[in-house]
């Protein structure tokens, strides 16, 4: 498949969704397009699936059943979103992509980022991004930063306690030892400007180099 697929990922409050629709401006202020999608959803089917995972009324939820579910939606969105625009060779970057599944899934929850990493790999056929940008926040500040923000819509994950969201940034750390070449860090403790300033850059560099019209 041709095409560039990229993920952000992140803790909550990272701002990493703001900085990607700055990116998309920017870039196409540049005449270069780019394909924002975000998971889980992107689609009739997945986004259903998004509203039963993410329902805050499904406390009894198992972390199997979770994770299962994640992936199911990530599959959807893959085949439906992702990939053709991908073979139609065109830039895609997903806000979250299978990286979430193994920090919040395969770390926080305990289930074996193994596990989870075996289940996604079944669900994508082994597709993983050419690109992880992932924005490095202090889960205390990230969820001070949502306490802030009164337009965003509070999740059942984002309900979780703190020591969840802090396993969670340990997961990210783990992932990063791992994929050490697929995933780039961030502090996205840093202003808004300097955060974009930064993606930007990577992403100039990674499209130059790997991407060809
Ligand atoms: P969303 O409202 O999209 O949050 P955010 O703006 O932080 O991306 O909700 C997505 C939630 O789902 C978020 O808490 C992270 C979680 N998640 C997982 O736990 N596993 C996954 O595989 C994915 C894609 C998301």
């Amino acid at each position: 498949m041709k095409g560039l697929f990229i993920s952000f990922e992140g803790n909550e409050g990272s701002g990493k969704s703001s900085v990607l629709s700055w990116i998309q401006k920017k870039f196409a202020s540049e005449g270069i397009e780019i394909y924002l999608t975000r998971e889980p959803g992107g689609n009739k089917i997945a986004e259903q699936i998004r509203n039963v995972i993410l329902d805050k009324s499904n406390t009894n939820m198992d972390s199997k059943t979770e994770a299962l579910l994640y992936a199911a939606a990530r599959r959807q969105h893959l085949v439906e979103n992702i990939n053709p625009l991908l073979e139609d060779n065109k830039i895609v970057i997903s806000d979250r992509y299978i990286d979430s599944s193994l920090a919040y899934q395969g770390f926080a929850r305990g289930i074996g980022i193994q596990n989870v990493y075996d289940i996604n790999m079944f669900a994508t056929n082994n597709e993983l991004p050419d690109l992880t940008i992932l924005f490095d926040i202090d889960p205390d500040i990230g969820l001070k930063r949502i306490a802030a923000n009164s337009n965003r819509e509070v999740n059942r994950l984002d309900n979780e306690a703190l020591d969840f969201h802090r396993k969670v940034h340990m997961g990210y750390m783990l992932l990063v030892k791992e994929f050490k070449s697929r995933i780039k860090v961030i502090d996205a403790s840093k202003n808004f400007e300097e955060v974009c300033d930064e993606v930007y850059k990577i992403l100039k560099k990674f499209i130059a180099e790997n991407y060809n019209q």
